[in-house]
């Protein structure tokens, strides 16, 4: 048991439902956010049921401050703290750049980029009073290997860096560390919105030849959030399979 306490965006999603079990298992306290997916969120927490963590879903649009506000507040009131920011929710809407629509466009710069940097926002008072905090930023190997089609979600994964840079910098005395972990395809959630062959075509290109499996993206966030991990700070973890 170790007692931290856990705020996971987008636990309702494909990768999501791996980190809560994996987190779970390692006695991690969670705080679950949602966005519309009511009936993922409750099986997610159901199959974590017989683990003694606490654990509590929240509704939230990541891209809405006001329910980001409203988020924070309820979490801390509900666990008393929060030690660990996982900003894993996000999008992906896909369409070469010159057929790529404004509004699409806007949609996945905020939920990809404006969400995760209202929730560092939100919750880094709290993290400053507790003197200690590890925020994860998740991003993707698409902004730097470079993906026809994918113009706003890789530059809205490549803003991360950026906004995680930035965060480590301004809070490391305050015993609070950013880190980003840059993902190539893992076998879970927006993997399976590309069709099964391209996904095919995906894999061959992949030097391991096989997707991702999401255990090693839990490991990852453990070893981050290691009270003895403060030397990691400011850095990008790349899981991608020697894809980058
Ligand atoms: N799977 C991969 O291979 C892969 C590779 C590289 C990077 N990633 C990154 O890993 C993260 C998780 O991806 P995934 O594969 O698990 O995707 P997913 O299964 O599609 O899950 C997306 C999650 O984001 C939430 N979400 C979407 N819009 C939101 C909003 N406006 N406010 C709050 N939450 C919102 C969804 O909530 P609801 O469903 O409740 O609406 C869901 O929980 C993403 O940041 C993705 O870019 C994934």
């Amino acid at each position: 048991m170790n007692n931290k306490n856990v705020l996971l965006t987008g636990a309702s999603g494909g990768l999501g439902k791996h980190i809560t079990a994996g987190l779970a298992a390692a006695g991690y306290n969670l705080a679950l956010q949602y966005n519309t997916n009511s009936q993922s969120i409750a099986e997610n927490i159901k199959d974590i049921s017989n683990l003694s963590i606490k654990v509590k879903a929240y509704k939230a649009d990541i891209t809405t401050e006001a329910d980001i506000v409203k988020l924070v507040s309820d979490v801390k009131e509900d666990f008393g703290s929060i030690d660990m920011l996982i900003n894993n929710a996000g999008i992906s809407i896909n369409a070469m750049s010159w057929k790529l629509s404004g509004e699409d466009w806007n949609k996945v710069l905020s939920v990809n980029l404006t969400g995760p940097f209202l929730c560092t926002k939100h919750v880094l008072p709290l993290m400053k009073e507790n003197k200690y905090g590890r925020i994860i930023y998740i991003s993707s190997v698409v902004p730097q290997i470079g993906v026809p089609g994918t113009a706003a979600y890789a530059a809205s994964k490549a803003g991360l860096g950026g906004l995680c840079k930035t965060i480590s910098k301004e809070v490391i005395k305050n015993n609070i560390t950013a880190n980003m972990i840059s993902l190539g395809y893992f076998d879970a959630g927006l993997l399976y919105q590309i069709p099964e062959e391209i996904r095919g075509q995906i894999k061959e290109t992949i030097p391991v030849k096989h997707f991702g499996n999401p255990a090693e993206i839990v490991e990852c966030i453990k070893y981050i959030s290691n009270e003895e991990s403060k030397y990691l700070t400011g850095q990008t973890i790349n899981l991608n399979g020697g894809l980058f």
